[in-house]
């Protein structure tokens, strides 16, 4: 497996024979079977793996938790090594964002609500630094998580928009046991809050089980959310959902389909998780 912190270096493999097709997973490390299911999904899809390991500074807000985000960069190299991933990727903020840096990529719509409202930045860090590397990967096909549902939807516009030659592919949420959706700022709970957290999910489902038994109210369905989440006193809303899942306006009536998803704080660690219902099918 070759890692490096060159952008030459990415380049002169990915282009050594330009007949191979390259997945790409970019993540910003402490690996876990989440990041690992985007690995499998890429190895099996492609000949050859890159992944990108980078703590990204301006998707984080000054009050968020950049110097606290949990890093293990040897640990995650063992996985990747063992998972058969080709070529692995860890530049330095020095090489993403050099002095003198000035652009950036900001989308006007689908980054206003949900996590765009609560952290209004957050989406122009990760547009940016996902445009960045895949210019510098230039991979055939990139791998994204359903957890993150808005990152998709965000970074799929990106692609149309600015015509990235890339394919977009979203592997489903892994989850823990108790259902907690897998993440790395699971690590930073404390047992009481890890214990209180699979409300989430709990929450999610029982909108589900509502929609399923013909519920088609948003404000009904982010009450179900609602009521079950404030029940748990180590829980705090920052919001909840029911979404258009292209526009991610909420909706008042859920017609084609819809995106239940919220974000709530346990402690100083904030966790989301979604669930997507389309009017024919179920995705996590
Ligand atoms: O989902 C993440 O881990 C990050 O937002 C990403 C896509 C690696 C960009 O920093």
């Amino acid at each position: 497996m070759i890692v490096t912190d060159k952008i030459d270096e990415v380049r002169q493999h990915r282009w050594a024979d330009p007949s191979l097709t390259w997945g790409f997973v970019p993540t910003m490390g402490y690996l876990h079977a989440g990041h690992l299911s985007l690995v499998q999904l890429s190895l099996a899809g492609n000949e050859r793996t890159a992944v990108s390991i980078y703590v990204n500074p301006t998707q984080f807000a000054p009050t968020e938790d950049l110097s606290s985000y949990p890093r293990n960069l040897e640990g995650d190299l063992a996985m990747l090594e063992k998972a058969g991933v080709d070529l692995v990727f860890t530049p330095s903020d020095a090489l993403m964002y050099p002095p003198g840096f000035q652009t950036t990529v900001s989308l006007s719509q689908v980054t206003q609500p949900l996590e765009g409202s609560s952290r209004p930045s957050h989406f122009t860090g990760v547009a940016t630094i996902v445009a960045k590397l895949f210019n510098i990967v230039q991979p055939t096909r990139a791998y994204f998580g359903q957890k993150d549902a808005q990152q998709t939807i965000v970074l799929r516009q990106m692609v149309r928009d600015l015509n990235f030659n890339v394919e977009m592919v979203i592997g489903p949420t892994s989850r823990e046991p108790d259902g907690l959706a897998m993440s790395s700022r699971n690590a930073l709970l404390s047992a009481e809050n890890r214990a209180a957290a699979p409300v989430l999910y709990r929450a999610l489902s029982a909108a589900r089980a509502a929609y399923e038994a013909g519920e088609r109210s948003g404000e009904l369905l982010r009450e179900t959310m609602r009521g079950m989440i404030t029940a748990v006193p180590q829980a705090k809303i920052d919001y909840v959902s029911a979404a258009d899942p292209r526009t991610l306006e909420e909706l008042d009536k859920v017609e084609e389909g819809v995106l239940l998803s919220t974000a709530v704080f346990f402690g100083k660690t904030r966790l989301i998780d979604n669930i997507l219902i389309y009017a024919s099918e179920n995705t996590e």
